[in-house]
């Protein structure tokens, strides 16, 4: 795993809609490099809210070669959870944060030839915009059909964006749906597979879905009838857990007694939040990237009580099981717990 951070400072703000805001970031040291990425994959942005740490995972809306002309755009909508309010409120431009290198495996790359299909519910339309900027750049040579819903008019995203597109480029196509009210040159309801079928290559396509879980439910059934291959079907990981999975407790505290390297800490976190966001409560910064099950990054040794993760994200393998590793993210205190985070190698 590579813990390195890159420093990243917000050079332009764009006012995109009512909620939602493009935060342009560049290098923030005279002479440094904005990482490489591929189209689809997210950073993770670092920061602290009144002395709590705190860390959000972002996709990449621009393309990688404009990571080499020096900037990546990432899209936040401040009336969602508590810290993308946080940091709509409170960035300005010349602000520097901390930041992962790009990862991910949601992504696409220049070896791509297609044909792909991409399908957004809402906001998590932000890497389709990356993947459509890379092939319309020509740094990726796939065919890519874009498949956006959205709930309601005022909230969609990208579409003049995407028509261009598509009349520059003859290997984009896009439809946008909105579910609530009919909308000129807009399909009326949720995509569906005709909507698809209608509007793209399906044969051999490689699938990018990227939304709520209430989408992947629904889609999963709409397909079926493809018989999609595995390895063609990529679904990027819903967002932060922060539902605890039933157990009977409500609204306890626990002693949390963490070894990090040589450091021990001793604090309180809640029955109701990850094991995480306690540990970043408490002013400590352990490591995470995608904050939902995914990338192992926040991994942790459980020595001692019990934990209950969300069924949903639990993503170890039987040896990390048997070590007893869990992923701090999407898992949730039973009891008073003894955690060990090794650090060797970092
Ligand atoms: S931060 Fe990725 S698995 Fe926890």
């Amino acid at each position: 795993m590579d813990y390195s951070k890159q420093r990243l400072k917000v050079v332009e703000i764009l006012q995109i809609n009512r909620d939602v805001r493009c935060y342009r970031f560049a290098p923030a040291d005279e002479g440094s490099r904005l990482e490489g990425f591929k189209a689809g994959q997210f950073i993770n942005l670092f920061f602290e809210i009144d002395g709590s740490t705190a860390s959000r995972p972002y996709s990449i809306a621009s393309s990688p070669k404009e990571a080499e002309a020096g900037y990546y755009d990432l899209y936040i909508h401040g009336g969602g959870e508590f810290t993308a309010k946080w940091l709509f409120e409170h960035v300005a431009v010349g602000d520097v944060f901390e930041a992962s290198k790009p990862i991910g495996d949601f992504c696409i790359d220049s070896a791509s030839t297609g044909p792909i299909i991409g399908i957004s519910g809402g906001m998590s339309v932000t890497p389709l915009r990356s993947m459509a900027r890379a092939v319309a750049d020509g740094s990726v040579q796939a065919r890519l059909s874009l498949f956006c819903g959205w709930d309601r008019p005022e909230e969609v995203l990208f579409y003049e964006e995407f028509l261009q597109l598509s009349r520059d480029c003859d290997r984009i196509n896009a439809v946008f749906a909105v579910a609530d009210v009919p909308v000129e040159g807009m399909e009326h309801g949720y995509i569906t597979r005709d909507i698809i079928c209608n509007n793209a290559d399906t044969r051999d396509a490689e699938y990018f879905l990227c939304g709520p879980k209430v989408m992947y439910d629904f889609l999963e059934r709409e397909l079926a009838p493809l018989n999609i291959p595995p390895e063609k079907y990529h679904i990027e990981v819903p967002g932060e857990v922060k539902q605890r999975p039933a157990s009977g407790l409500r609204d306890k505290f626990f002693n949390l007694t963490l070894a990090i390297g040589e450091k021990v800490h001793r604090i309180k976190i809640s029955s109701e939040e990850t094991i995480l966001v306690g540990m970043e409560r408490a002013g400590i910064k352990p490591e995470s990237r995608c904050r939902s099950g995914s990338c192992g990054y926040c991994r942790a040794i459980l020595q001692d009580g019990t934990v209950v993760a969300d069924p949903d994200r639990e993503t170890r393998d039987t040896t990390e099981i048997v070590q007893g590793i869990i992923r701090t993210c999407c898992t949730f205190a039973l009891s008073d717990l003894s955690l060990k985070i090794d650090i060797d190698g970092r």
